[in-house]
């Protein structure tokens, strides 16, 4: 039986799993009932007053509709919650569901500014800008922190490592800086296996689940985790606003939470070497990844941080045109938006990810981002240099000299 003392691992393979075994199942049936028969008018009536409120499914009580409570939905909560060490989680349809919801219940509870730490993955940092739900962002790094914070600002927003060039944010320092104001960390590049920020002074942790913890490119979800006063909050927002996750998204995000560390560990592995090696090529004029040397100035890794992970950015020799050629010239790791799946991806992020980015906020027009998957390195490691050997020739790269004759 999994209890919150047993070990991570364990938790990811047990966790919001009670139940499922007196139930008489192996695994979690996936309950698709859009609404749920009510014992009398009465007790329905309560049910609805005590879920639309953001309370727990009381024993015996009828979860009355599935905008209201989900079982799957509640099981893949628990299980995450259990990894982030937080008292609950409320899962949303997509990463961007779940900021849209988190950003209305800062609004309507009277605090609407945003104090934000660029680099944000590009659509928090359109929302943001756009100002669409209400908030006023002032764009700072982590030691502007205190100095934007104002009377009506109702959440902090970091994310590290930030998407898409990995920069580290040091969440002890931030979470200071942010005094009683909620920090929110976007903790969908690390995961919990490498770092689970409310250890670290962060109020709420915020997962694009279609990434890591779905972990095979086909279900999207987004979950927010947090203490039992922020869950109610964010349940009421869903109950009313609707951005819900499905529950046969539900039952395969609470599989992929499985097989999460697993998963992690191995594809960082990978990166590892990788970064190592394609930092040598000489098309390219820098590898952005946590673990390389240099890149760690804070000396995160290892105390907020368990590993660098298995993202990687790397900038190409000639900009533009040799990036461009990069990406398309990669054929194992496919030319596609989105990462942490179990195969490689890469993609532009100033033409896709963060087109809607601000110009000088916008990466470098040769930055490219890879998310490294489950394949064997040497295979990887064939298709990149393969990839940057065809962007040198559009960079200008002497090859002898290994120097950018654009
Ligand atoms: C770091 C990060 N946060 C949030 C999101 C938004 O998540 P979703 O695409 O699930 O809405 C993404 C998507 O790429 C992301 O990379």
């Amino acid at each position: 039986m999994q209890t919150s003392s047993s070990q991570f691992e364990t938790r990811a393979v047990h966790g919001g799993m009670s139940g499922v075994r007196a139930s008489g199942s192996h695994v979690p049936a996936i309950d698709l009932s859009t609404t749920n028969p009510l014992e009398s008018v009465e007790t329905g009536g309560l049910s609805y007053e005590e879920l639309a409120a953001g309370h727990d499914l009381g024993e015996g009580r009828s979860a009355v509709y599935q905008r209201l409570w989900q079982p799957g939905v509640a099981r893949f909560e628990e299980s995450l919650a259990g990894l982030e060490g937080t008292e609950g989680a409320v899962a949303f349809a997509s990463g961007m569901a779940a900021l849209t919801a988190t950003l209305i219940a800062t609004v309507t509870a009277g605090r609407p500014h945003v104090v934000a730490v660029r680099p944000l993955y590009g659509g928090s940092d359109h929302v943001l800008e756009s100002g669409l739900l209400g908030t006023r962002v002032t764009w700072t790094d982590a030691d502007g922190i205190a100095g934007a914070i104002e009377a009506d600002t109702g959440l902090v927003i970091v994310e590290t490592p930030a998407n898409p060039t990995l920069e580290l944010v040091d969440l002890r320092r931030v979470a200071v800086a942010a005094g009683d104001v909620p920090l929110l960390v976007d903790n969908t590049f690390a995961t919990p296996v490498l770092q689970r920020p409310v250890q670290h002074g962060a109020t709420l942790v915020l997962h694009s689940a279609t990434k890591y913890l779905g972990g095979h490119g086909d279900v999207m979800g987004g979950i927010v985790a947090g203490d039992r006063e922020w869950v109610e909050r964010l349940r009421r927002v869903r109950a009313l606003t609707g951005g819900l996750l499905h529950p046969m998204a539900a039952y395969l995000l609470h599989r992929g939470l499985r097989t999460l560390p697993v998963r992690v560990r191995a594809q960082q592995q990978t990166a590892r070497v990788l970064a190592e090696r394609l930092a040598g090529h000489p098309a390219v004029a820098r590898v952005h990844y946590p673990g390389l040397p240099g890149q760690d100035p804070a000396g995160l890794l290892g105390t907020q941080l368990d590993g660098p992970g298995s993202i990687i950015a790397l900038e190409i020799v000639g900009g533009f045109a040799a990036a461009a050629r990069f990406t398309e010239s990669c054929e194992l790791v496919t030319h596609a938006v989105s990462l942490g799946g179990v195969d490689s991806l890469v993609q532009h992020p100033a033409s896709l990810t963060h087109r809607p980015v601000a110009g000088d906020a916008k990466p470098g027009a040769g930055v490219v981002r890879i998310s490294i998957g489950l394949e064997h390195v040497d295979d990887l490691a064939a298709d990149l240099v393969a990839a940057l050997d065809a962007a040198a020739q559009v960079g200008g790269v002497d090859r002898e000299r290994g120097a950018d004759a654009a």
